[in-house]
């Protein structure tokens, strides 16, 4: 192999940029030349392709967001779509691809693996943390930071005015994003897609503590099955019914993408970029570059995507038994 390329795709998560750079800085070490491809699927189909040197990723590793930049593209769900790219990929000479990215992104690279054979390794970029094959994502511990700081000053306020605060947070079918930042911010409640949300559970307890506390937080995972956190708002309002009692709604948001990457984050996206190129050196050809219990592990993309990784039972107790 003597040529690569790399690429981030989906949503965009903090730390993307630290992989690139271990990806083309590994890719260079190892006499190998590196492309980019610019907006993920959708750079490869229109063969927005270009020669990467060390220097093309100097002074990013602190930086949020993905200079290759990234887009969900429809067309490479096309069979004609996915044909266009394999061609632009085979005119420059690409042998082997680094794809950073969530789920999406490695169902795009396990059909593209399928159809045209071109070795391909993932790197987990995702603040959601629901990849198997890696204890964390690229991005996870950002978000989780960025949320917990807006949940500490959110705190302040919902303590001043005595009210009842429901903090949105992103994750889409996953609730990890929302346990992490409820256990770190101490929150009353937190309700996650994984489990079934009883919200006469919540109207009961939020009685019972309203003798003990004042104000409170009920971290809402947005991929729950009860709604929203606007509708959940509403529900708990409607069952409570106490006229002096406030309730206000705080959805996150995208600021949970954005920001400069933490230390851990920067060190697992460096670490699954580097390994990354070395995993396709040493044939791995539909895998993606994980950390688990500290090692770097090799996962087929078919797991990564297909098997769930569970939320720690403890995590979820640990909020019921702190938050009395
Ligand atoms: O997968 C990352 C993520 O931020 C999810 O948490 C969220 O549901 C989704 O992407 C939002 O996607 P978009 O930026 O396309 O609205």
């Amino acid at each position: 192999m003597k040529r690569i390329a790399v690429f981030t795709s989906g949503g965009d998560s903090p730390g993307m940029n630290a992989c690139v750079r271990a990806v083309v800085r590994t890719a260079i070490f190892k006499d190998l030349e590196v492309y980019g491809i610019y907006r993920g699927y959708e750079g490869m189909i229109e063969g927005d392709i270009k020669k990467m040197h060390s220097y093309s990723v100097s002074n990013i590793i602190q930086r949020g967001g993905t200079i290759l930049k990234s887009a969900r593209s429809e067309g490479f769900r096309t069979p004609e779509g996915r044909k266009k790219a394999y061609e632009n990929l085979k005119q420059f000479g690409i042998e082997g691809i680094v794809a950073i990215g969530g789920d999406g992104t490695f169902t795009g690279a396990k059909i593209f693996f399928e159809e045209f054979g071109i070795p391909t390794v993932g790197c987990p970029g995702t603040i959601d943390n629901d990849l198997y094959g890696t204890d964390y994502t690229i991005g996870f511990d950002t978000a989780v930071n960025t949320a917990l700081e807006a949940i500490d000053k959110i705190r302040d306020t919902a303590a001043a005015h005595d009210r009842i605060f429901f903090v949105e947070v992103m994750g889409r079918d996953s609730g990890f994003i929302a346990v992490e930042c409820g256990i770190g911010g101490g929150a009353e409640f937190v309700m996650v897609p994984e489990t079934k949300t009883d919200i006469d559970l919540i109207v009961k307890s939020l009685k019972n503590l309203r003798k003990t506390k004042s104000s409170s937080i009920i971290v809402v995972a947005e991929g729950g099955d009860e709604g929203n956190a606007e509708v959940v708002m509403q529900k708990v309002k409607d069952k409570i019914k106490d006229k002096n009692k406030e309730f206000k709604v705080t959805t996150l948001g995208h600021i949970q993408r954005g920001g400069s990457p933490t230390a851990r984050d920067r060190v697992l996206a460096s670490r699954c970029g580097m390994s990354a190129v070395e995993g396709l050196l040493l044939g791995h050809q539909f895998h993606m570059a994980g950390v688990v219990n500290q090692e770097v592990c090799f996962t087929p993309f078919a797991d990564c995507i297909g098997k769930t990784k569970p939320i720690h039972p403890d995590h979820l107790k640990l909020i019921d038994i702190l938050s009395i």
